[in-house]
């Protein structure tokens, strides 16, 4: 499989591109209510932990990865293993063929069928399997949820620009919010056209390819976003009653910290950096060999986690400031956040809820675009059709995927059928559509890829082969400086020598031991086993 021919134009766009995906509906939906139930900044302190030792190991990882590779994931893991089988892959493709047999004596047919496909798939394509699984079926899964999310964002934009948001209490906000969340009777054509309009507009940026379409677009929509993004800041922390509102957010309250709250840091440091997805290893694919892995990572987790904060800061100032309930859980940003600032003096309430929406509309958009994109870079090589037949290709599939989420996102009831299959075959349909697409990837796949992702770094490719394509791109030999030089600010040519105690070592040690054994904990708990 020969290289990408695509680059990034610029180290610049490469980074607004990669944060463009890490920055998404994980910061600014998810990251102030799950921080604010969690203990506050006892919580962003677990929460950076998380990042640290597990999104940061990967993170790097990706990039080596898919840089080394040159390729979409599906190919990737090949080019190092020549197509070969390997110890890793035949042992899990058969503890999965084993367990989807026990499967079948517990009567759960659906896991059984599910465990022996990727079992003979894995015994029998090796690491295609995985980066097939990664690559292409993960984005997909997300997209088809991710993307009925984005449609509600443009509602609410333009309903808030054409003053259709104007309540003053979540009451009164959960008499728009529902129906659209319920698809009920009347809502049907709008919510299509802009979960239509969402897509199409992803699409477009990735029909005109990485440099003319990722990159172009995310230089215009970062520097909007956090422009956005300080104007909310500084709108809410300007209002009488607002400091309540950073001391919810900010103020450490360990009692609400449980073993509990290292597994949802875990997992949002999974989602918001956009790992285990396929994007992070594409996106990774088209980096020149100059870039240095490690500073960007780091810059890219830096945007990411100050954006999640600037969201938290933007909302709960604004809903202290108005005397509203915080703790709304996944409510708090289509019903608290737009009352808080139709209560703001001034009547301005339609801009400031325009621009939020605007906003978070800018955040899903640049995610999704980063969902799409391996999708198209696998369909254009497999199928060997062109960027542009690819992009219009995969949004129609896409799209129609999403349909079942947004027409299933709160119940059943349109898909009876569905349902019963579910119930069947799994013995459990859950609540909708929308959540099994969303527990399934989120509990199942991140996990399981993110851990396959290490193994392979670590074990498989080697971690001494792949510090040696991290050390690319990195001239002043920090790498391989002692963590005590550096940290205390000497250069690295004033303290020669070898040393153990260094960055590259570090990470060789988190991505062969540390990072995978945090994820199997988080995995077996997460299903449930724990
Ligand atoms: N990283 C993206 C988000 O946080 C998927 O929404």
């Amino acid at each position: 499989m020969e290289q990408h021919k695509e680059k990034w134009g610029s180290r610049w766009g490469f980074l607004l591109a990669t944060a463009g995906s890490a920055i998404g509906l994980g910061n600014i939906w998810r990251f102030p209510y799950v921080t604010g139930v969690n203990g506050g900044a006892a919580f962003v302190c677990v929460y950076i932990i998380a990042i640290l030792v597990v999104g940061l190991p990967l993170m790097i990882a990706e990039l080596a990865i898919g840089r080394a590779a040159g390729c979409h994931p599906a190919w990737a893991f090949d080019r190092f293993t020549a197509g070969k089988r390997t110890p890793v892959t035949d042992g899990l493709g058969a503890l999965m063929i084993i367990s989807g047999l026990l499967m079948v004596f517990f009567d759960r047919p659906g896991y059984a069928i599910l465990l022996l496909v990727f079992g003979i798939f894995l015994s029998l394509k090796g690491w295609k399997c995985v980066g097939v699984t990664t690559g292409v079926i993960v984005p997909f899964i997300i997209m088809s949820y991710y993307g009925v999310i984005g449609g509600w964002t443009v509602i609410y934009m333009v309903k808030a620009f054409a003053g259709g948001l104007e309540f003053a209490t979540p009451d009164q906000a959960a008499s728009i919010f529902t129906p659209i969340a319920r698809a009920d009777e009347g809502q049907e054509m709008i919510l299509c056209g802009a979960h239509g309009l969402f897509v199409a507009a992803a699409a477009a940026v990735v029909f005109w390819g990485v440099r003319n379409g990722i990159e172009k677009s995310s230089k215009v929509l970062m520097p909007l976003l956090f422009l956005l993004l300080g104007a909310l800041v500084l709108r809410g922390i300007s209002l009488p009653g607002a400091s309540k509102g950073l001391k919810f957010f900010l103020s450490p309250d360990f009692k609400a910290l449980g073993p509990e709250s290292v597994l949802i840091a875990m997992g949002q440091a999974f989602f918001t950096l956009s790992l285990a997805m396929g994007i992070t290893m594409t996106y990774g694919s088209y980096l020149t060999r100059d870039v240095n892995i490690i500073r960007s990572s780091l810059l890219v987790i830096g945007l990411d986690t100050l954006a999640a904060v600037l969201a938290g800061i933007a909302i709960f100032s604004s809903v202290f400031a108005m005397k509203l309930d915080p703790a709304q859980g996944p409510g708090l940003v289509y019903m608290v956040v737009p009352s808080a600032f139709n209560l703001v003096p001034g009547n301005l309430g339609w801009l400031w809820n325009g621009l939020f929406f605007m906003m978070l509309t800018i955040a899903a958009l640049t995610s999704f675009i980063s969902l799409l994109e391996p999708l198209v870079g696998y369909a254009t090589r497999q199928f060997k059709i062109s960027r542009h037949a690819a992009a219009v290709l995969c949004a129609l599939c896409v799209y129609l995927a999403g349909l079942l989420s947004a027409f299933s996102c709160t119940d059943w009831r349109r898909f009876r059928t569905l349902e019963k299959f579910f119930k069947t075959f799994f013995h459990d349909a859950g609540p909708s559509f929308f959540d099994m697409a969303d527990n399934f990837a989120s509990n199942w796949m991140l996990p399981l890829g993110g851990l396959a992702i290490a193994a392979f770094t670590g074990w498989v490719w080697g971690s001494k082969r792949a510090v040696k394509e991290v050390r690319r791109g990195t001239k002043s030999g920090r790498l391989d400086t002692n963590l005590l030089v550096l940290l205390a600010g000497f250069s690295a040519k004033e303290y020669p020598g070898q040393s153990l105690f260094t960055p590259a070592v570090l990470w060789s040690i988190a991505i062969r031991w540390i990072t995978p054994i945090l994820v199997i904990f988080a995995f077996l708990y997460g299903i449930g086993a724990l």
